[in-house]
């Protein structure tokens, strides 16, 4: 069976005060599904968060990664350094990555490498822009991202990654892609990795859907066969919300 994860991405919000208040907040939620839970806050905020959620079942997980173990790369934060805090999750390739930063799926994979060669787990995120998909260019696209920065790793990595599909169109803009256009492209995702790794891998990958879930579509979104999870940026930063979507499994 593969996993049903939410996880919530903070993106560059919340100070100290606010991690520890939001984190309180989130103790305080019943949980009524089975899907595993990850927040992830600012490197600042990481320790804290760890040390916070000690022993609850809200994995704490980090949004970027540098690839080299240590070494002249100021501003940067390896494996290594994540691990020894507690966390052993990161999230690699979001979009804003991408566009801001000029993360390349060259970069990209061997970030992904170097998580994988310290035994953390990997969120990988990618997804077609809006004029990608307006010239129904997005398999190819979606296709490429994945191929480019995974496909060099050997079928038993996958146990390792999970994949979050975030169309960009849909990250912070209020527009959902339906649940039919998330379920088209979570099947053609899945097909590319058994096309390649074969089916007993391309079924125990979860495949998350990102990009403006909120509680009013994420039970809609989440009943769809190939959509295992999701990823959530602006509706994590509210308590609230951010069960109300896990407990919409
Ligand atoms: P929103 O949920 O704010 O659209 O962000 C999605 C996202 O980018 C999660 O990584």
């Amino acid at each position: 069976m593969r996993k049903q994860i939410v996880a919530g991405n903070w993106k560059m919000n919340n100070d100290l005060s606010q991690t520890d208040a939001l984190i309180s907040d989130l103790k305080g939620k019943t949980r009524t599904s089975d899907a595993e839970v990850m927040i992830a806050p600012t490197f600042t905020n990481l320790y804290a968060a760890s040390q916070a959620l000690k022993g609850s079942d809200i994995e704490v997980v980090a949004q970027n990664m540098h690839f080299a173990e240590n070494g002249a790369y100021t501003g940067e934060i390896s494996a290594g350094m994540l691990k020894s805090i507690g966390v052993n999750t990161v999230i690699l390739g979001h979009s804003e990555r991408r566009e801001y930063f000029n993360e390349t799926d060259e970069l990209l994979a061997k970030k992904v490498d170097a998580a994988l060669a310290k035994g953390m787990r990997v969120i990988f995120c990618f997804g077609e822009e809006l004029a990608d998909r307006k010239a129904s260019n997005e398999e190819t696209v979606v296709g490429d991202q994945i191929k480019n920065a995974l496909f060099h790793l050997e079928a038993a990595a996958f146990q390792n990654i999970v994949l979050a599909y975030e169309p960009v169109w849909a990250i912070g803009t209020g527009e959902t892609a339906s649940p039919e256009q998330a379920q088209d492209m979570h099947a053609f995702i899945r097909k590319t990795l058994a096309d390649k790794y074969g089916n007993n891998i391309a079924d125990q990958v979860s495949i998350l859907y990102g990009g403006s879930v909120k509680p009013s579509n994420a039970e809609e979104i989440f009943s769809k066969p190939d959509v295992d999870g999701g990823l959530i940026g602006g509706a994590s930063l509210n308590a609230d919300d951010f069960f109300a979507i896990v407990n919409a499994f």
